[in-house]
């Protein structure tokens, strides 16, 4: 192993991410009494030009009026190629209260494009001598977003969550689909007359995870666009756990529940964990590096795979 030990990310709940466009305030107070662990508020690709400004005093406003509870409250601004962006950064340092937790950037490209929101960030934070610092989260969801993922989780220390965002990251690659995350019609293999279904989002997934592992970010999932199919949301969000996200976006206040469901470690996997760390802790009695659980091998690798899950239950609970 690397003697550079690896960051953890936040210690923080992040199972749900729950969305709601800026210029909808009539929802505010609903997503606020919602079950989610994080709320962003959007002033871009959900919020029309038009409505940009008044998006931006809605959000000002209920972050100052609303009671958010313990959520993680976050503003998604808009992306550095539109002449938004300063300014929701600037509205929202200058206007709202210290409830604000964190800052959204979608379409990121590269580190720059972090530092020059930090940078930014910094200079309205020490100007209106603001004591709670902002945190960032970013979006991956373009080819040079998913090209420069390491070097985007190393950006700033300000940045505690990275999501892949489906939608503009295939219109980006060029891929040929509309609908947001989950199975696609044409990504399958073919034998003996059958269809097998494969997973188009793995790749980008598994690196967006392995950058947020080294830097100590957290890796989430982002959108997924069919709110009425409840088995198409489970299989995508349980492919993620599995591959090391600890979270969802949910575009419905129906997917709250479910996100929350599947990224929370099961009571039947937390207990297995559990045995797992005695029948390690029998063995290291024993002056045996390995042991025999359930008919198969758990070795000293056993016991960091069972501690992810519960240090993840324990954070959760
Ligand atoms: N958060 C909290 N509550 C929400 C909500 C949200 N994002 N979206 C809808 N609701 C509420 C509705 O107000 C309604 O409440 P009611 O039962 O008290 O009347 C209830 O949930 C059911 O809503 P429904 O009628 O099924 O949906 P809708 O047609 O009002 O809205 C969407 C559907 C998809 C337009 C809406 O959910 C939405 O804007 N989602 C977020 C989109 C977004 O932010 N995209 C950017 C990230 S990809
Ligand atoms: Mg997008």
């Amino acid at each position: 192993m690397s003697f550079r030990v690896q960051p953890s990310a936040p210690a923080r709940p992040n199972r749900c991410q729950l969305f709601g466009p800026g210029s909808r305030p009539a929802i505010f107070e609903k997503m606020a009494a919602s079950a989610a662990d994080v709320i962003n508020l959007d002033l871009e690709d959900s919020v029309a030009p038009d409505d940009k400004a008044t998006a931006r005093n809605n959000i000002v406003q209920a972050i100052n009026d609303i009671d958010w509870g313990t959520k993680h409250l976050s503003v998604r601004i808009n992306g550095l190629d539109t002449p938004y962006w300063y300014r929701d950064v600037v509205d929202l340092l200058e206007q709202a209260g210290d409830r604000i937790d964190q800052i959204m950037i979608p379409k990121v490209g590269c580190g720059a494009d972090v530092y020059a929101v930090d940078a930014l960030i910094t200079g309205v934070e020490s100007a209106k001598g603001r004591k709670k610092p902002i945190a960032l989260e970013v979006i991956i969801e373009t080819a040079a977003g998913i090209s420069h993922v390491e070097e985007i989780a190393a950006s700033s220390p300000r940045l505690q969550a990275m999501s892949l965002g489906a939608a503009d990251f295939a219109a980006s690659m060029g891929m040929q689909t509309t609908g947001i995350g989950g199975t696609q019609e044409n990504y399958y293999m073919h034998r003996d007359g059958q269809k097998y279904w494969s997973d188009p989002w793995h790749w980008a997934q598994t690196a967006i995870v392995a950058a947020c592992r080294t830097h100590g970010v957290l890796p989430v999932d982002g959108p997924f666009g069919d709110f009425s199919d409840e088995e198409g949301f489970r299989a995508q969000a349980l492919r993620s756990a599995t591959l090391g996200m600890v979270g969802k976006w949910a575009i419905h206040p129906k997917q709250v529940a479910l996100a929350n469901e599947i990224f929370t470690p099961s009571a039947a996997a937390v207990a297995e964990a559990r045995e797992i760390l005695a029948a390690m802790e029998q063995a290291r009695k024993d002056g045996q590096g390995a042991a025999v659980y359930k008919g198969r091998l758990v070795d000293l690798a056993s016991i960091r795979q069972a501690q992810v899950i519960v240090k993840q239950s324990e954070m959760i609970g």
